[in-house]
C-alpha cells in the first residue's frame, strides 16, 4: 500500500499530520512518502504542481491530499497558482469520480444552522464529475492577453463541454453507488438552459435503463440549491457537473453543520485515488493548533475503504472518530456549550488512543 502523502498549505500541513499518525497507528504494512504541492511547492520549486510531486502521485496507489491556496498568491498567472495543483492531479490522475458524503453526526445536530428535525439522521452523497465541464473547457482564456491579469482585454471566456463517455461513466458510478444505499438519484442539471445538460440529462436518462431498480429524478440546480435548504432528507444520492457539484457539494456540507468533518475520495478507473477534506486550506488559521483534523482523519478511511479494501480498518478509524465525538471533546468549529475543547493535535491524539484500545483490545 503506497501512499503520496501532499499536504499543501494553510491548515492543510497539521491536519495530514494527524491523520498520518491515525494511518500509522493501525499498524499495517503501509508505504508513505510526502511531496510539496500547491504554494508551498511554488514557494520551493516555481510551480504549484512538479514534476517530481506528480511523479510521485501517479506511482502511488493512494493520495492523501491536505488542502492548496492562499489569496497571497491570487496575482499569480493562472497556472502557477496553487489551484492548479489539484486540478493538474485530478486531470493526469483521471480522478473523475468525486464522492463528497454529507452526513449529520447526532452529537453535532446542534452545530447546523438549520432547525434539528431538518438534519438529524441526514446522509447525502454527492458524487460530482471531476474532469470535464467548465473547469477543462477548450479554449480556455481571456483574448489579447499574455499576462495573468490582461488589464486591456476586452472579454472573457470558458467554455462548458462534456463528452457522451464522461457522462455515461459518472451515471454508472451513482446508480452503482445508489443500489448500496437507498436506490435513488438526483441527478441535477441546467438543461432549461445550457445544451450541455440537456445532453448530460439526456445521457443519464439512457444509462438509467440498466437500472430499472433504482430510482431516477431531474432537478435543475436552482432548485437543487434551494431543496437542499428546504427539505434536505428527501435527498440521497445526488450526481452532477463539476462545477454544480463544487456548488452544491459546499452547501451539502454546511448542513451539517461542520465542513471539518467531512471528508471525499476522488477515484479513477483503477481505483487509484487521492483523499481529502472537503475544506480548504483556510490560511486564517493556519499554524494555530486549530483546524479541526477530523474530515482528513475520515478521508484516511475511505481510502482505506475504497483504495484498498480494509474494510475492517476503515471501520476502526471511523468507529474511533464516534468515540471520541460521544466522550465529549471538540475542536472549535464543532465545539458548544458542555463540551471540552482541543487543539488539532490533541483531537488527533485522541483518535490514536481510541484506535490503539481497539487493536490492544483485539
Ligand atoms: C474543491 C475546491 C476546488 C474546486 C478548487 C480548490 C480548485 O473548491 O475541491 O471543491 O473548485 O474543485
Ligand atoms: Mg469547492
Amino acid at each position: 500500500m503506497k501512499i503520496a502523502v501532499l499536504p499543501g498549505d494553510g491548515i492543510g500541513t497539521e491536519i495530514v499530520a494527524e491523520a498520518v499518525r491515525v494511518l500509522q497507528a493501525l499498524e499495517l504494512p503501509i508505504e508513505m512518502e510526502s511531496a510539496l504541492v500547491g504554494g508551498a511547492a511554488y514557494e520551493a520549486h516555481g510551480h504549484p504542481l512538479p514534476e517530481s510531486t506528480l511523479k510521485l502521485a501517479m506511482d502511488a496507489d493512494a493520495v492523501l491530499f491536505g488542502a492548496v491556496g492562499d489569496w497571497k498568491y491570487d496575482k499569480l498567472d493562472r497556472p502557477l497558482r496553487p489551484e492548479q495543483a489539484i486540478l493538474g492531479l485530478r486531470k493526469h490522475l483521471g480522478l473523475f469520480a468525486n464522492f463528497r458524503p454529507a452526513i449529520c453526526y447526532p452529537e453535532l445536530v446542534g452545530a447546523s444552522s438549520l432547525k434539528p428535525e431538518l438534519i438529524s439522521g441526514l446522509d447525502i452523497l454527492i458524487i460530482r464529475e471531476l474532469t470535464g465541464d467548465i473547469y477543462f473547457g477548450q479554449p480556455r482564456g481571456r483574448r489579447t492577453a499574455t499576462d495573468g491579469h490582461f488589464p486591456g482585454a476586452e472579454e472573457a471566456f470558458d467554455t462548458m463541454r462534456y463528452s457522451k463517455p464522461e457522462i455515461e461513466r459518472i451515471a454508472h458510478v451513482a446508480f452503482q453507488a445508489a443500489r448500496k444505499r437507498s436506490k435513488k438519484v438526483t441527478s441535477v442539471d441546467k438543461a432549461n438552459v445550457l445544451e450541455t445538460f440537456q445532453f448530460w440529462k439526456d445521457v443519464v436518462t439512457e444509462v438509467h435503463a440498466q437500472y430499472p431498480d433504482v430510482e431516477l429524478e431531474h432537478m435543475y440546480v436552482d432548485n437543487a440549491a434551494m431543496q437542499l435548504v428546504r427539505a434536505p432528507k428527501k435527498f440521497d444520492v445526488v450526481v452532477t457537473g463539476n462545477m454544480f457539484g463544487d456548488i452544491l457539494s459546499d452547501e451539502a456540507s454546511m448542513l451539517t453543520g461542520s465542513i471539518g468533518m467531512l471528508p471525499s475520495a476522488s477515484l479513477n478507473t483503477k481505483n487509484q485515488g487521492l483523499y481529502e477534506p472537503s475544506h480548504g486550506s483556510a490560511p486564517d488559521i493556519a499554524g494555530k493548533n486549530l483546524a479541526n483534523p477530523l474530515a482528513t482523519i475520515l478521508s484516511a478511511a475511505m481510502m482505506l475503504r475504497f483504495t484498498f479494501n480494509q474494510t475492517e480498518a476503515a471501520d476502526r478509524i471511523e468507529t474511533a472518530v464516534s468515540s471520541v465525538l460521544a466522550s465529549g471533546l471538540r475542536t472549535t468549529d464543532i465545539w458548544s456549550e458542555g463540551t471540552t475543547k482541543v487543539s488539532t493535535r490533541g483531537m488527533g491524539d485522541a483518535v490514536v488512543a481510541a484506535i490503539t484500545k481497539t487493536i490492544t483490545k483485539g
